[in-house]
């Protein structure tokens, strides 16, 4: 598994140990954080780009590869493309390549739903629209996924590519560019006003972590060469979520509105129909639901940062034995 420290890899991870599987995690921990790897897995921090990958595939022989390490910030790839594409391109063909060599059973891989299609005006997204990417990571993904076919139709390496619409939930990053949920969270937490670029009315297609995590476990056995959309089929303004999380902070504040940022899409929404169908998968966890969990997470975080900062060994430590 590759980016098992981040958000979404750390859960799939606990779910597939929970299966009884053996788990090793490739992380390089740029954005992910050693806590978030469950101490049940094995864990070697290395970047997906680095050409001795293949030894520690030659010495553990890994029967599937789930791969969500990435580079997934869209401001950060239109500001440096060559970035972007080196992690999320050359990384993901460097795993292709180990995959062959060393007779991977699978590759599951972890797309983006939310950007691949680009505008959905008229509906929601179906797998075999034609992809339309606005931003480099767009691209980069969009470019991984048809790398990932080809080694598929060329060296029979099987693969289950899944493409998230915005995923949301426990131990997302409050500080990071991706997620709104957490991002949001955080601020009602720390009784700051939130900002609403543009006037909130774009809508997104929000998904709980924990039914990305069971997609993941679904394709270990099912949808082999084939492509899903993980979302909910649902929309959301951004408005809306403000109001629903809000509701669960008694001291929220009203939201500020800034200018919207170019390049962000109005409408983006996934129909989860084939996931249904052939992995026999479907979203079980409502908004209401998934963002009580997420406020809860995040608040209890907050609380165990207060009591470290005031308990931790080292403070007991000087106060008791420094002169
Ligand atoms: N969060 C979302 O809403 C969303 C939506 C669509 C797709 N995805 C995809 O899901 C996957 C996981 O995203 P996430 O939200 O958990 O992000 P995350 O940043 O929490 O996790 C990514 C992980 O990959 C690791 N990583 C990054 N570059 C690496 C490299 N070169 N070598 C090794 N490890 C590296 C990071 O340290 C991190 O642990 C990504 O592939 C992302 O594109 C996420």
């Amino acid at each position: 598994m590759t980016g098992g420290a981040g958000f979404i890899g750390s859960h799939v991870v606990d779910a597939y140990l929970a299966q009884g599987h053996d788990v090793t995690v490739v992380d390089d921990l740029s954005t992910g954080k050693k806590k978030n790897v469950n101490p049940q897995a094995r864990l070697v921090t290395a970047d997906i780009r680095d050409p001795n990958l293949g030894a520690l595939f030659a010495a553990s022989r890994f029967e599937v590869v789930t791969h969500l390490a990435a580079q997934l910030d869209v401001r950060k790839s239109v500001q440096d493309p060559c970035f972007d594409a080196s992690v999320n391109i050359l990384g993901t063909l460097r795993l292709l390549e180990c995959c062959r060599t060393y007779g991977v059973r699978k590759m599951i891989f972890s797309s983006s739903g939310g950007t691949i299609y680009g505008e959905c005006t008229t509906r929601a997204a179906h797998e075999e629209d034609p992809p339309r990417p606005e931003s480099p990571y767009g691209i980069s993904k969009d470019t991984a996924e048809r790398y990932i076919r080809y080694y598929g139709k060329v060296y029979r390496l099987p693969y289950t590519i899944l493409r998230y619409a915005n995923v949301y939930g426990p131990r997302q990053d409050a500080h990071g560019e991706a997620g709104v949920v957490a991002i949001f969270a955080g601020k009602l937490i720390a009784k700051e006003r939130v900002t609403i670029y543009g006037t909130g009315q774009q809508e997104r297609d929000y998904v709980f972590v924990s039914d990305v995590v069971q997609a993941n476990v679904a394709a270990l056995t099912k949808g082999e060469n084939d492509t899903f959309n993980v979302g909910t089929g649902l929309t959301t303004s951004v408005n809306s979520l403000y109001e629903d999380l809000a509701r669960l902070d008694k001291d929220a504040k009203k939201a500020a509105y800034a200018p919207v940022r170019p390049g962000e899409l109005a409408r983006s929404v996934l129909s989860v129909e084939r996931a249904r169908k052939h992995l026999g998968w479907e979203p079980l966890i409502t908004l209401q639901k998934g963002l009580e969990e997420t406020y809860n997470f995040f608040q209890q975080q907050n609380n165990s940062a207060v009591f470290k900062n005031r308990y931790t060994p080292k403070a007991i430590t000087r106060s008791l034995y420094v002169p």
